[in-house]
């Protein structure tokens, strides 16, 4: 049976069953690639996207769990290609090496802005403990955050 999914503001159908992990809908149905399905085993969080402005990773959450609520991946940040001001400020600072773990970073710091506009510097820390990054350090990160 399709399932009826609304990503980045548009109603979108996917064939795929209801237990498919929602990144490979999102990859390979949708051609959204920014979620990166990394460890798939829910430790990396580059697979992260937000459900009802709530980071989750995509890699463990069945597409037929998502029905009914609102997706948005990274592509959502720069609908028209011009950078979010979350990206400008990593942009500015310089922080992205690879770039594997980012789109999942800056899905679950979008989450966590969104409810927590001016954070100090441990909670920035605890919003990214479930992001893994083997390139960079994090301080230049948590420092661009708390540039906004
Ligand atoms: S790919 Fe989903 S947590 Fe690593
Ligand atoms: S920039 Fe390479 S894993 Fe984070």
């Amino acid at each position: 049976m399709a399932l009826l999914l609304t990503v980045n503001g548009e109603d979108r159908t996917s064939g795929h069953g209801a237990m498919t992990p929602l990144v490979d809908v999102l990859r390979d149905e949708f051609h959204l690639k920014g979620a990166k399905p990394v460890c798939r085993e829910g430790f990396c969080g580059a697979c992260t996207v937000l459900l009802d402005d709530h980071p989750v990773m995509a890699c463990l959450l069945p597409a037929g769990l998502a029905v009914g609520a609102r997706i948005r991946t990274v592509e959502s940040l720069a609908p028209d290609g011009a950078l979010s001001p979350l990206q400008q400020v990593m942009e500015e600072h310089d922080v992205v090496q690879c770039g594997m773990c980012f789109p999942g970073m800056l899905m679950s710091l979008s989450g966590f802005l969104a409810v927590t506009p001016r954070p100090t510097r441990d909670e920035v820390k605890a919003a990214l403990s479930g992001n893994v990054c083997r390139c960079t350090g994090y301080e230049r990160i948590i420092d661009a955050v708390l540039s906004l």
